[in-house]
């Protein structure tokens, strides 16, 4: 059987799922499991949960329900923002401007569009990770139709200039996405005080289920023109054909209302944890480097470089915390994260670096207990270094 570490930092990759979200969800799959689409008892019992759950996402972003569109994640969110926009785009707005440090479920539909013909500018950030309204200014041109800058970035937690990009681009008659996935439900977000026109979030993220999430497209003065990439019987509006997952949107619908009820304390909550976490790590090691601005970063992420032996991947060797490391392995062998790259991250320390990430189950207990593992480690890392040199 897999072994799983006792203690889990890996939020940013997913959280559990509530459990009173759970229960939300259950009887969709057995009692209430009617198509939306039918217009018996079975289905309006469906569509009435659904509508309550769009309802309940709308209100978390400042949102009308109506601009809710339901996905399969905020993969699917980024896609159909991204081609569904550029594919409907009037003749001469050709040009797309997004960053460096996005996820590739934006990078990926970005450089398919430019296989379509859009010429796509990737604004780079300073050694802060911090994409600025100024940086964006600076990329944009006459015939820009989108901008897509991601929230807060998944890797080092830092927070772009989202609502100066969002009056910029409004300024500029720019449409504006965000892939807000790491930001909606820990950190406030209206989407009109912010000129906000598209933006993806995911239910996994949030205390919800995989396999759901939502894009909002802004629908009045004036709508935006948007064509489907799934098509078919012309569910959302046209937008996004295919039966809806029902349990998993009632479930994304109460993750975010329990994400609205707690959102003034879990912030600071999780904030106070990494904290901890960041001195505990400073004060036991010394030399403990944090990738991305200290300051300007959501609570709930870390990423930083351990004191230990060049090129070590600390993440192979850490048996009793679950955190993902700025580095894979893929076919070409390791390579290292395009987010720690794009700042300047040198690769062989790339390769140390850590991501931790906390979440509403995450105790300070926890951190106590990381803080001496990830410690421990390092000690035993160099230790095992200064024998074989
Ligand atoms: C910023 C960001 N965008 C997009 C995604 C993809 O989300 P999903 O798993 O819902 O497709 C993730 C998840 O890793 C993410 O962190």
């Amino acid at each position: 059987m897999t072994r799983r570490p006792p203690i889990y930092l890996d939020n940013a990759a997913s959280t559990p799922c509530d459990p009173r979200v759970v229960e939300a969800m259950t009887p969709f799959f057995t009692t209430s499991f009617g198509n939306p689409a039918c217009r018996h008892g079975w289905g309006t019992e469906a569509a009435e949960a659904v509508e309550s759950a769009r309802a309940d996402a709308a209100n978390l972003i400042g949102a009308a329900p109506g601009e809710i569109i339901w996905t399969a994640g905020a993969t699917e969110s980024n896609n159909l923002a991204i081609k569904g926009v550029a594919r409907a785009a009037p003749g001469g707005h050709c040009h797309i401007v997004t960053s460096a440090i996005e996820h590739k479920a934006v990078l990926q539909p970005c450089t398919r569009m430019q296989a379509e013909g859009f010429e796509v500018t990737f604004v780079a950030p300073e050694h802060d990770g911090v994409i600025t309204a100024e940086q964006v200014a600076a990329a944009l041109r006459d015939d820009t139709l989108l901008v897509s800058i991601i929230a807060v970035n998944n890797e080092i937690g830092t927070l772009s200039e989202v609502r100066e990009i969002g009056a910029l681009c409004r300024d500029r008659g720019v449409l504006f996405h965000t892939d807000a996935t790491q930001m909606v439900g820990l950190l406030p977000v209206d989407v009109r005080r912010d000129t906000i026109d598209l933006l993806s979030f995911s239910g996994h993220k949030i205390s919800g289920p995989k396999g759901v999430g939502a894009l909002y497209v802004r629908d009045r003065d004036p709508p935006i023109a948007i064509q489907p990439v799934i098509e078919g019987g012309g569910h959302e509006r046209g937008l996004r054909a295919g039966t809806l997952n029902v349990p998993g949107i009632v479930g994304l619908g109460r993750a975010c209302e329990l994400c609205a009820v707690n959102l003034g304390d879990e912030g600071p909550r999780l904030l106070a944890l990494r904290r901890r976490l960041e001195d505990g790590l400073r004060q036991r090691l010394g030399d403990v480097a944090i990738n991305g601005d200290p300051v300007r970063r959501a609570p709930h992420i870390t990423n930083l470089c351990l004191p230990s032996p060049a090129g070590t991947a600390i993440v192979e060797h850490l048996r009793e915390v679950a955190c993902s490391s700025g580095s894979a392995i893929g076919a070409a062998g390791r390579t290292s994260s395009h987010v720690l790259a794009a700042i300047g991250v040198p690769d062989e320390l790339a390769m140390t670096s850590l991501r931790l990430s906390l979440g509403r189950t995450t105790t300070a207990e926890q951190i106590d207990l990381a803080i001496d593992h990830l410690v421990e480690t390092v000690e035993n890392l160099r230790r095992t270094a200064s024998r074989l040199t």
